[in-house]
């Protein structure tokens, strides 16, 4: 049996262990998968205890992405774009290898599970920290019209613009700044949610039926989620298929094997 975990703080809300433990009995993989408590000062000696004790691999939850990049001796593109890392594994010369899968698991839930297309839209992102960082990548490979981050911290929305410029002209606006654009989809990467609030944002931002997402999820609907549908939002999603989807890339990462994710999303949606 080879081991896996997740490592965080706080962790105890994590849905990791059920995910994977479900995704090794649907592909037969003989793995276990626990969640670790980890303080910020012994991160570093916990990673490499736990792979030089024979571990196969970890996710990194906040707040150690940026840190688990920083540790790692090589970085997958989207990890590097980034900056920040979820996903961690040790190659057969011992060298720790990074990557970032959240933002594959975001374009898969919006494009696999419920038939949103990224390509050609005007996309409104909400927040600059280490979520929307790390979504950034792959929304730019799947091509939309324009990509636009509204921040509270505008500063912080500029730093990521620039780590971007190479790969796209990301537009920086204020909040609720009127814009030439009407907005298709809306994310919320900002952590608002966890104190239960959202950006009040004006319906002349967005086109009709615009499609809302929100990085977080709960067993009711967010706070952002009825704000979306407040304004007659066409589709209003939650980040559960997020999460799932991208446990299934590194999963993936790790095993050479990609389970299915329908019945683990309708399992762990049952269970919220
Ligand atoms: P994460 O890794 O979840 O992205 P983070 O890096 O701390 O966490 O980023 C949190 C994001 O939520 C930021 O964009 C933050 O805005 P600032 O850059 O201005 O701090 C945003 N955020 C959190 N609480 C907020 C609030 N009460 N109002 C507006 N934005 C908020």
């Amino acid at each position: 049996m080879t081991r896996y975990a997740v490592m965080g703080d706080p962790i105890a809300q994590s849905k990791s262990p059920q995910i994977h433990s479900q995704f090794a009995s649907l592909t037969k993989q003989d793995v276990a998968y626990e969640k670790l408590r980890v303080e910020a000062h012994e991160f570093p000696a916990r990673v490499k205890a736990f792979f030089n004790g024979g571990g196969g691999g970890l996710n990194v939850t906040v707040p150690y992405k940026e840190a688990a990049f920083a540790l790692a001796d090589t970085a997958s593109p989207r990890a590097a774009l980034a900056k920040a890392a979820n996903t961690l594994g040790m190659d057969v010369d011992g060298k720790l290898w990074a990557d970032n899968t959240d933002g594959i698991g975001l374009v898969r839930d919006l494009e696999n599970n419920n038939h949103c297309t990224i390509k050609g839209k005007n996309i409104l992102i909400l927040g600059a920290g280490g979520a929307a960082r790390g979504a950034m990548a792959e929304l730019i490979h799947r091509q939309p019209a324009s990509l636009t981050i509204m921040n509270r911290t505008t500063s912080r929305a500029d730093a990521l613009r620039e780590d971007f410029s190479g790969e796209f002209a990301i537009e920086v606006r204020e909040l609720n700044h009127p814009d030439e654009l009407l907005f298709d989809l809306v994310i919320n990467a900002t952590s608002m949610g966890l104190q239960n609030q959202t950006l009040e944002l004006s319906s002349e931002l967005f086109a009709r039926n615009f499609t809302a997402y929100d990085m977080m999820y709960g067993a009711t609907d967010t706070a952002f989620m009825l704000w979306a549908k407040s304004k007659e939002a066409g589709l209003v999603l939650d980040g559960l298929g997020m999460l799932v989807e991208q446990a299934a890339e590194s999963f993936a990462l790790w095993r050479g094997v990609r389970p299915q994710t329908q019945d683990v999303m309708l399992k762990l949606r049952d269970e919220l």
